[in-house]
Parts: C-alpha cells; sequence; structure tokens
C-alpha cells in the first residue's frame, strides 16, 4: 500500500517534470515569444511517433548487432558498433527527419554525452529508478519550434558482455578491444534491469 502510494507520486512527479518545466532557462525576461504549450492532441502525437522510431531503430541496431555477433564474437561486434551505430541512425533520423541520439549518465561514445536538459531528464529517470516508480516516456518543448521525446533504456542480459562487470560478464579480452576504441569509456559494470540511458528524439514543430 505504502510503495504503492510512493510509485504513484514518483509518477506524477515525472510527469510534473515534463508538465512543468521552464523551458526558457534562466527565467529572463525577453522580447522572444514563449512556445505555446503542447496540446493534450500533440502530446499524445508525438509519444506515438517517438516509440515508433526509438522501437525501430532498436530493432536495427540490436538485429544487425546480433549478426555481426554471431559472424565474429564480440570484438568483431563491437569494431562493427564503431563504424555502423552512427551511419545507422543517423539514416533513420533522416528517413524521420528527427534527430535520434541514445545518451546517459555514463557514456562510451562522447558524442553521446548529455546536453544540459537531457542531463535533467537522466537524474530524474535515476531518482525515479531509486525510488522504484515506473520510468515513463514523455515529450516537452526543447526551444521555441523543438518538442523532444524522451524513453528509458534498460539493460538486458544480451548487453552485458560489452556493457557488464570487468572480468565477469564483459571479458578481459573484449574489453581490451572496447579500451582501444573508446578510450575514455564509461559504460561498463551494469547488470540486467538497470537503467543504462535513454532515447532523446528530437522533432521540429
Ligand atoms: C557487441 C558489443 C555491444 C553490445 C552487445 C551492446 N552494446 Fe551498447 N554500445 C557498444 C558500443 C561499441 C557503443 C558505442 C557505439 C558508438 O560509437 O556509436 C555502445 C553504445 C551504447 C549506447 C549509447 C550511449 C553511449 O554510451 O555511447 C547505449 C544507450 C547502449 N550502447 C546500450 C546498449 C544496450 C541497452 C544493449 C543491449 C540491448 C547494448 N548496448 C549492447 C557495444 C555494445
Amino acid at each position: 500500500m505504502k510503495w504503492k502510494n510512493i510509485a504513484l507520486l514518483a509518477s506524477f512527479a515525472v510527469f510534473l517534470f515534463f508538465a512543468c518545466r521552464d523551458n526558457t532557462g534562466s527565467g529572463e525576461k525577453t522580447a522572444r515569444q514563449e512556445p505555446s504549450a503542447l496540446t493534450p492532441e500533440e502530446q499524445e502525437a508525438y509519444l506515438k511517433k517517438g516509440a515508433e522510431i526509438t522501437g525501430t531503430t532498436f530493432v536495427a541496431l540490436s538485429g544487425a548487432l546480433r549478426e555481426a555477433l554471431q559472424q565474429e564474437g564480440v570484438a568483431g561486434a563491437v569494431k562493427y558498433c564503431n563504424l555502423a551505430a552512427y551511419p545507422l541512425v543517423d539514416s533513420l533520423s533522416r528517413v524521420y527527419d528527427a534527430d535520434i541520439r541514445r545518451t546517459s549518465l555514463r557514456v562510451r561514445n562522447p558524442k553521446d554525452k548529455p546536453s544540459e536538459a537531457e542531463l535533467a531528464v537522466l537524474k530524474a529517470y535515476h531518482a525515479n529508478r531509486e525510488a522504484g516508480a515506473p520510468l515513463l516516456p514523455g515529450v516537452e518543448l526543447t526551444g521555441s519550434s523543438a518538442v523532444t521525446f524522451y524513453a528509458p533504456i534498460l539493460i538486458q542480459e544480451a548487453c552485458l558482455q560489452c556493457h557488464g562487470k570487468l572480468g565477469e560478464t564483459l571479458l578481459e579480452e573484449d574489453y581490451a578491444v572496447i579500451r582501444e576504441l573508446y578510450p575514455g569509456d564509461e559504460a561498463t559494470g551494469y547488470q540486467a534491469g538497470d537503467l543504462r540511458g535513454m532515447w532523446s528524439v528530437t522533432f521540429r514543430r
């Protein structure tokens, strides 16, 4: 009963977080017009579009990865990811006319580092995770003519061979290849079910 209440409160907090964020940043008065808020219909449409795009991108990425893993093992697949993940996501971005990103508090590719707005959402997701609250997708206005869709990314068993605990699920010899390509890598030490990061898909409005 108590937990249920906490979960409810926390998901309401996420809702407020998305609904009430001040997108002008500092709150300074400027001559620029405030972007008008999203209508409930727009919210629903962007949530649907975002879920469709991230679903398709996930299937494309994991399909390509599975094939590379089967043919070349972890070390080969890592090299494949290094070459192909970005072009693949880029071309889907063009297909959908949206900027598709994956980001995290602990990134492997420095290009995936979160923006200030993404950082705030990531922190909210982590706080919710700790409180045992559901992690809901959300949309918010980002700037005067853009809308961003966010959704959490969780770690599954299949991810551990590249993002797991070093010397346990992530083999030393595989990690040597990862470090060679990503010297500043922070994206290891995860267990199945952990919050890895999130999708961030930006549309022009
Ligand atoms: C074969 C190794 C491999 C597997 C398996 C793998 N990843 Fe990754 N992951 C990578 C590499 C390499 C990158 C960096 C890709 C790039 O340079 O764009 C990456 C990047 C990411 C990113 C982007 C953020 C960042 O840190 O740069 C996320 C999110 C992510 N992986 C989540 C997952 C999830 C979730 C799974 C399981 C469903 C998974 N990965 C499985 C190797 C792997």
